[in-house]
């Protein structure tokens, strides 16, 4: 007879941040089986009704802390932090000084010094952490990049990625670059299978904030693909698109529908190398693929829960891949204010970059 696997014991979880991210972790949290509740916390309180026993809604992170410390294991083994941008620092720290392994929503901290000097504070508590670079998860996203992988399309060209759409009131102490293009920044190396070596980038500040509110950017990664990021706040409608072209097609992911499409080239390309003539192509089969469709955040959660539990490939985004992220942004903001083409080498202080 096989011995059945024994189930994993849920982790003691709590988030940090009940506002429009931290709301659906609080969900995930409560319900999903991965975790047990051990509480939120929030200074205005749980406002979208997202925690089922309000005694467990504490006004601050020591306040959370002390609480727990009254019964032996209710301290939190994991928590979410998803505060705005320029408190994650904060938070963190004082969790991970508790022992606590944290998920830290993305990007990882508001500038790459900030970011450098939480993954050292992390690394000195010896606790585990990830960064919640939720667009991994997408199932649109995982199953283009597999294809990708399998050389479905052949030497990669050119990756493209859209994240247009409305201004959303909240976001207050950050642009569009560190709110929304953190997300692209991460993609383009991931789906690209390189990390990005130079960038150039123009931005736009129409709403009168002190932040720019449109950000359209051109680069190239390492392994010679090239690569497109367009990302407003100014959109009347909602887009978030990433295209892959590779030599034998295009892979086109919709990841608010979580669709992939694969437009196939008509011309067979296989001699595209050895004739160094560029034939362009033809229109081929186009096949949309049935996906199962999980929940990009109970994904994510599952995967930090595996890391803590030791397992070594977990697949959650690394505190290094977070900094490669924020260090991105920032190179996108020096090129779009001195219209200087940024090359990434150059602008680490440490001269590395994450491996992807
Ligand atoms: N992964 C994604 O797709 C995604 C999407 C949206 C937001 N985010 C990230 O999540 C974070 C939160 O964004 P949001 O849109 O939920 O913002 P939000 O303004 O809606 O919510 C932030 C909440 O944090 C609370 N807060 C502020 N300081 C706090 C503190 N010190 N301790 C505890 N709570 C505190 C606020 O009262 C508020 O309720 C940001 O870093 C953002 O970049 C990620």
């Amino acid at each position: 007879m096989s011995a059945e696997p024994a189930p994993s014991r849920p982790l003691r979880a709590a988030i940090v941040g009940l506002g429009m991210m931290g709301r659906h972790h609080a969900r995930l949290l409560q319900t999903s089986g991965v975790t047990t509740f051990a509480g939120a916390v929030d200074p205005g309180g749980d406002r979208f009704g997202a925690v089922g026993d309000p005694s467990l809604v504490f006004p601050t992170v020591s306040a959370l802390l002390d609480a727990s410390a009254r019964g032996a294991d209710a301290l939190p083994e994991i928590a979410i932090v998803a505060v705005p941008t320029e408190e994650h620092v904060a938070a963190a720290l004082e969790l991970v000084g508790a022992g606590v392994h944290v998920l830290i929503e993305k990007p990882l901290a508001e500038t790459p010094e900030r970011s450098r000097e939480l993954i050292a504070a992390i690394r000195a508590a010896g606790v585990h952490a990830a960064v919640g670079h939720v667009e991994r998860c997408n199932p649109a996203l995982l199953e283009l990049r597999r294809r990708a992988q399998d050389d479905q399309i052949g030497r990669i060209i050119h990756v493209a990625t859209e994240r247009i759409g409305p201004f959303p009131s909240r976001i207050r102490d950050v642009g569009v670059v560190k709110d929304l293009a953190t997300h692209d920044l991460d993609l383009v190396g991931w789906l690209g299978g390189s990390a990005v070596e130079t960038l150039a980038a123009q931005t736009q500040h129409r709403m009168g904030r002190p932040h720019e509110d449109l950000v359209n950017v051109v680069g190239r990664l390492d392994g010679g693909a090239t690569f497109t990021t367009m990302v407003d706040w100014l959109s009347p409608t909602k887009v978030r698109r990433t295209r892959v072209l590779g030599e034998r097609g295009m892979l086109v992911a919709d990841t608010l529908t979580a669709d992939l499409t694969f437009y196939a080239n008509g011309e067979v390309s296989s001699e595209w190398d050895a004739s160094r003539t560029l034939r362009g192509v033809s229109e081929g089969d186009m096949t949309r693929y049935a996906l199962s469709r999980r929940e990009p955040l109970l994904v994510e959660l599952e995967a930090f829960c595996a890391l803590v539990r030791g397992e070594p490939d977990a697949g959650v985004v690394t505190l290094e891949e977070g900094l490669a992220a924020v260090e991105l942004a920032d190179a996108v903001l020096r090129s779009a204010a001195s219209g200087e083409t940024v090359r990434m080498a150059d602008g680490n202080a440490d001269g590395e970059r994450a491996v992807r």
